[in-house]
């Protein structure tokens, strides 16, 4: 499928047969590779580095030259896009994102400037440089974070355990919390089409905060801005992938929002989630990423245990329920990879 060498990834996702099940994990370039950190040192910080057309695009080919894996998604962050909008923040060692603006009041949402997408202009670059560094290879995955994800991080201003300032201030402003949903679905089409547009092979919306709702939140305010973006991409054969973290609650209405792939966590049985499908979608997932801090013969039997709940039928993508963590040992992650792909041959 469109000159690549191995499309494994895309025909899994269209559930196109396949001779075995691919593999890519979310954050796999890290900081659990040297090779990350000696990159991220030569950029000097998370930010500089992301805005790095060349780092980031060594970043991002770093998992299929020492991982093996079916394909890239590009080195950036969920937040790249909300700079353009008006948004201030930095990275804080140990901390992970703090902005110096969060949005404290309905006011706030109308100061918000429109999106431009000439402000990541690097982020196209970078999909560019990745389909030029690899030569095709695998595919390259682009991506973004869900509306409710990011509203969650512009009013709690840092990442927090139970986002209590963002849902107070969604349950106080409902209408203002979904005029700002709606501003950042608008954004992200065009976010997602200009990632497209720059040879994006497919796009992942990742909703790491969806699962903290209630089911009638989730319906009322997480899925609809989904639901928006998802209809508003121009794409030819590149599927999209939606991924929510915490979603068993209300995984019946995560699947109505009309992407190609479901993307789960580890905490809903990937039978049920293959039941649930019925063949209408394929289904990315959901190796508890714990796993890999355990031996290799567990790491194994795991991911055996998991290709053997989907079976032999096209329409799985292995990744982890969640993503790669800093202090993970490279050797199992390979491992896996390994397992996955050998395991899993039809
Ligand atoms: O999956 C990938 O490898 C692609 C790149 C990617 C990053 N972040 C790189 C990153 C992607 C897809 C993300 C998504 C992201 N970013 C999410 C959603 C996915 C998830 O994990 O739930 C969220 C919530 C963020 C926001 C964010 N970025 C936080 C909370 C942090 C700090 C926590 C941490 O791990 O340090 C980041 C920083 C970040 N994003 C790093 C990387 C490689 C670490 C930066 C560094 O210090 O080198």
């Amino acid at each position: 499928m469109k000159d690549l060498k191995n499309d494994l990834f895309l025909r899994a996702c269209h559930r196109q047969p396949v001779e075995r099940t691919p593999i890519w994990l979310m954050r796999q370039a890290g900081r659990y590779m040297p090779e990350y950190r000696a990159l991220r040192e030569k950029a000097g910080g998370f930010v500089t580095f992301y805005k790095d057309v060349k780092l980031s695009v060594e970043a991002t080919i770093l998992p299929r030259k020492l991982l093996g894996v079916d394909a890239s998604i590009i080195f950036s962050d969920i937040l790249t896009p909300l700079e353009s909008i008006g948004m201030k923040f930095e990275f804080r060692e140990g901390e992970g994102p703090v902005f110096f603006n969060p949005i404290q009041s309905p006011d706030d949402i109308l100061k918000l400037r429109p999106f431009n997408r000439q402000d990541v202009y690097y982020v196209g670059e970078i999909i560019k440089g990745v389909n030029q560094a690899l030569n095709r290879e695998i595919p390259t995955i682009g991506f973004c974070g869900a509306p409710f994800t990011l509203a969650a991080y512009m009013i709690e201003g840092r990442t927090s355990r139970d986002f209590k300032k963002a849902k107070a201030f969604m349950y106080n402003h409902p209408d203002a919390f979904k005029e700002l949903l709606d501003k950042l679905a608008d954004m992200l089409i065009d976010y997602l089409n200009f990632q497209i547009e720059s040879g994006a092979d497919a796009v992942q919306i990742f909703d790491s905060w969806g699962g903290y709702l209630s089911p009638d939140d989730y319906r009322e305010f997480a899925l609809p801005p989904i639901k928006k973006i998802i209809k508003g991409l121009k794409r030819d054969y590149q599927p999209i992938i939606h991924f929510t973290k915490g979603v068993a609650g209300f995984f019946d209405d995560m699947i109505t929002s009309g992407a190609d792939v479901y993307g789960v966590d580890w905490m809903i049985d990937l039978s049920v989630v293959k039941e649930k499908l019925a063949g209408r979608a394929a289904a990315q997932g959901n190796l508890d990423p714990v796993v890999l801090y355990a031996d290799k013969d567990v790491i194994k039997q795991k991911a055996v245990d998991i290709l053997n709940k989907w079976g032999k039928d096209t329409g799985h993508i292995f990744n982890l329920g969640h993503g790669l963590m800093p202090d993970m040992e490279v050797e199992k992650v390979r491992y896996l990879v390994k397992v996955v792909q050998e395991e899993s041959v039809r």
